[in-house]
């Protein structure tokens, strides 16, 4: 993810010079800060973000990083994408929050790039336009081909699932109340068996999730949005079709990256302006976005581990984060 970054930030972001990649091994620094012209490498992520010649950090190191490195961002008062989650725990995301409050300004812009995937943007619009009438329900499905080695079903719901809790409260400007999760009782073979949730909003909404990272075929993510007057659904994005021997076929990606290729690139740009301007995107995910995420995640493997439904406690969302129009 990080080589990605770079990649977008050094080649498709006027304004934006890529100076130093930081990563732990030294050889994997010199390869990416090779790739894309980046002046200067580092193993040590804390010394980097110190660095008088660094005006912003991009996070893309391992989710049980992300909290300290963005603290230490926030500590030298620099701005910072920091990719999802952007805790493991409430309690870290919550110290996010406060040390950014204390700040007074919102400096954190998380991942969750789902937000300015085009089909979702425009899925948001048509139902805010009252164009489906008012959303009762949301079903979401998001699979890979197969999950990485002791991948388990509770990371499914604490890594995977993040971008649907995000992308859930954007498209519908609502909050989580509570959570239900299940694996089928069926063996597999495998530790990592699909997760589906069901989420009840705080304006009572009805959500379905499936994440199954072993679905064997391809990336595949879908959402459809059921609303009183109609609904709305991501078309999936095949560039081509093939038809032949009496069949038609199409040709699904291995992983998430041409699918949401567009997405980080707008993502990307609309950050590094905002780096320029000092003002927050208004479309991104911030902090409370990220804290959220993370709650939802910590109630949802509660959900799963004990088979009870859980109730999302959020505290009180800090003045920092008011947005006008959205009940999240
Ligand atoms: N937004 C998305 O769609 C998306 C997609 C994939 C991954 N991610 C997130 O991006 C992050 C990275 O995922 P990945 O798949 O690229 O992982 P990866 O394991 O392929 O790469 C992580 C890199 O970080 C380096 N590293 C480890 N600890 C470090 C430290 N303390 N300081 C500096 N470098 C360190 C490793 O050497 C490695 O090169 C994860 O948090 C993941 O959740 C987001």
């Amino acid at each position: 993810m990080g080589a990605d970054h770079a990649s977008i930030i050094s080649g498709d972001v006027p304004g934006a010079t890529l100076h130093v990649v930081c990563d732990a091994s030294k050889d994997t620094a010199i390869r990416i800060a090779d790739a894309y012209s980046a002046k200067d490498v580092s193993t040590d992520p804390l010394d980097t973000i110190r660095r008088k010649d660094v005006d912003a950090v991009l996070i893309a190191s391992p989710d049980p990083t992300h909290a300290e490195l963005t603290l230490a961002s926030l500590h030298q008062r620099k701005p910072v994408l920091c990719e999802k989650p952007l805790a493991q725990t409430m309690d870290e995301a919550l110290m996010v929050l406060e040390a950014e409050c204390a700040l007074g300004q919102q400096l954190v812009h998380v991942g969750f790039m789902r937000r300015f995937d085009p089909s979702y943007v425009e899925m948001k619009s048509a139902m805010h336009a009252g164009r489906i009438g008012a959303a009762v329900m949301m079903h979401n499905f998001h699979r890979n081909v197969a999950a990485p080695p002791n991948f388990s079903g509770l990371m499914a719901v604490t890594n995977s699932a993040p971008h649907e809790f995000d992308i859930i409260r954007y498209v519908l400007a609502t909050n989580v109340a509570a959570i239900s999760a299940f694996e089928p009782a069926l063996d597999t073979d495998s530790v990592c068996k699909p997760v589906v949730m069901i989420i009840e909003t705080t304006c009572g909404q009805l959500v379905t999730v499936e994440v199954n990272n072993n679905a064997g075929y391809g990336y595949d993510v879908r959402c459809e949005l059921v609303g009183t007057e109609g609904s709305v659904s991501l078309q999936t994005q095949f560039q081509t079709r093939i038809d032949q021997n009496l069949s038609a076929g199409t040709v699904y990606a291995a992983d998430w990256r041409p699918r949401f290729r567009e997405a980080y690139r707008l993502q990307n740009k609309a950050w590094i302006a905002s780096v320029s301007s000092g003002q927050p995107v208004a479309q991104a995910a911030d902090a409370w976005d990220g804290y959220c995420a993370t709650v939802i995640a910590e109630a949802g493997a509660s959900a799963l581990t004990s088979g009870n439904k859980a109730a999302v406690k959020l505290v009180e969302r800090p003045a920092l984060y008011a947005k006008t129009g959205d009940a999240a």
